[in-house]
């Protein structure tokens, strides 16, 4: 059986793609890294781990629908089944979202629908929740929005700062995202 390849698309730190890197027994094979922020720290990591990279700026195409063609191409040539969304902070368009229906999965910082879109661990924090968490779900055209697949509480402490609940929630999510990306492979 060949093994199932997969890209992971981030524009931050990278600290999820990370923790996929390193997960135990990860049942698919990291074959690119879709980035659009030209200077990201993740690009760093990539090349310690000798993953390829794909790196864009939206900016430097005529429309949403001329990059995400080169994206679509790109992620065929890797022979990309699956697609892993790690702090990928652009919405997708039909051009892509229907080329990997059902196979583009996304990680949120928070217990979805509640506080979606940019700086949902101080969305959360700011509103006083007592209450946030980890969603994992399939991605539609939407801001965070799609079909759940799993979620994780964090309770937010007395004691918390938004740093210190950063680093929780994250803890979640470095554990969460490898164990679902095995789980959905594996069921396929
Ligand atoms: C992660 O916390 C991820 O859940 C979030 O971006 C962070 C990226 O961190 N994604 C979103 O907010 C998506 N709306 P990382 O670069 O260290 O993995």
């Amino acid at each position: 059986m060949s093994t199932v390849k997969a890209a992971v698309f981030a524009s931050g730190t990278g600290s999820n793609f990370q923790a996929i890197m390193d997960a135990d027994q990860l049942s698919c094979e990291i074959v690119l890294l879709v980035c659009d922020k030209p200077g990201a720290s993740v690009l760093e990591k990539a090349k310690r781990q000798n993953v390829p990279t794909f790196v864009f700026d939206p900016k430097l195409y005529s429309s949403k629908e001329a990059y995400e063609q080169e994206l679509v191409q790109r992620l065929r040539n890797a022979n990309v089944s699956w697609i892993f969304l790690a702090g990928y902070m652009r919405i997708a368009g039909p051009t892509f979202l229907r080329a990997f229906e059902g196979k583009i999965i996304n990680i949120h910082p928070s217990l979805l629908p509640a506080f979606p879109g940019k700086d949902a661990i101080g969305q959360a924090f700011k509103a006083g929740a007592a209450v946030t968490g980890v969603t994992v779900h399939y991605i539609d055209e939407g801001i965070d929005t799609g079909p759940i697949i799993a979620q994780e509480t964090v309770e937010v402490l007395e004691t918390d700062t938004e740093a210190t609940l950063k680093e929780r929630i994250q803890q979640v999510e470095h554990e969460l995202y490898p164990r679902v990306i095995n789980q959905l492979i594996l069921s396929k």
